[in-house]
């Protein structure tokens, strides 16, 4: 068998994410609203270890991508694959953070991260040493038994990563996950998620509504039209990693940033 750095090559060269021609409509309550298409002929590939960034206007169908990749909806038309694989519903494989992070009220923070495997029936002590570790490399070490309205709102997102990181998904999914952050905390949440990313080497599909941190974090951008929603266009970031807020200062940065506002106000 051929090998390319040690995996054979069908699996290699497999994306890790494969949107082909879908199409998504919803209807309204009454049977007089009219259909709305929120996608139609989107196509879009996403390499495995990428970190794309989806950007795009407010109702573009950002969401419902997402939502169709995490196995919550499914495309009317089209094909929705990860790792070479339909998408039929919801799977660890996949781990979703949104803008506000989902934590059981009820349970500390160490039984919100091992509430997956907990359901699962996979509970082990290997499980239980990664959750721990999880907690220490998210600065939480000193928080396991606190509930979630004992810790602040950046503390809650680290947690909500640690729950979903705990599954070792092969695929994250992010909703503008830092939207509602105030902009100290933004930039922490920013760092703190491109080391994760590079430590465990997963694919990340980034919904963002902002230029700047979608040229910071991505490989790509994927800017998208609305009305129905498509892929305008795929902006190859080819800024050097790693890359911090200082890196946004420069004159690379600044064009990349034009390239991309243009791409989002180009109207054909
Ligand atoms: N469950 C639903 N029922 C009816 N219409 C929906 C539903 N979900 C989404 N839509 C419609 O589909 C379109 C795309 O919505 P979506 O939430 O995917 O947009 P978005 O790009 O995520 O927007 P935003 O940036 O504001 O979050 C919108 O017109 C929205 O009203
Ligand atoms: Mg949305």
């Amino acid at each position: 068998m051929t090998l390319t750095q040690g995996l054979p090559v069908s699996t290699a060269a497999r994306p890790a994410v494969e949107l082909i021609g879908v199409k998504k409509h919803f209807t309204g309550r009454s049977r007089r609203a009219p259909k709305r298409v929120a996608l139609d002929g989107f196509d879009l590939t996403v390499r495995p270890g990428e970190f794309l960034c989806l950007l795009g206007p407010s109702g573009c169908g950002k969401s419902t991508l997402l939502n169709m990749l995490a196995g919550f909806t499914q495309p009317d038309r089209g094909q929705v694959l990860t790792d070479g694989e339909p998408v039929t519903g919801p799977g660890p494989d996949r781990g979703v953070l949104f803008q506000t992070p989902m934590l059981f009220p009820w349970l500390t923070t160490l039984d919100n991260v091992l509430y997956g495997p907990r359901a699962r029936h996979e509970l082990t002590a290997e499980t239980r040493r990664r959750a721990v570790e999880l907690l220490e490399t998210v600065g939480l070490a000193d928080a396991h038994d606190a509930f979630p309205h004992e810790l602040s709102g950046g503390m809650r997102h680290r947690a909500a990563f640690a729950r979903v990181l705990v599954n070792r998904p092969r695929l994250l999914l992010m909703d503008e996950p830092f939207g509602a952050l105030d902009a100290i905390t933004r930039v922490a949440m920013q760092r703190f998620l491109l080391h994760l990313w590079q430590r465990e080497q997963i694919t990340i599909v980034f919904v963002t509504h902002d230029v700047e941190e979608a040229a910071l974090l991505g490989d790509r951008v994927c800017v998208m039209s609305g009305s129905p929603g498509r892929a305008r266009a795929v902006i190859e970031v080819d800024l050097p990693r790693p890359r911090s807020i200082e890196d946004t200062e420069t004159l690379e940065f600044v064009q990349l940033k034009r390239r991309i506002r243009e791409a989002l106000e180009d109207d054909h």
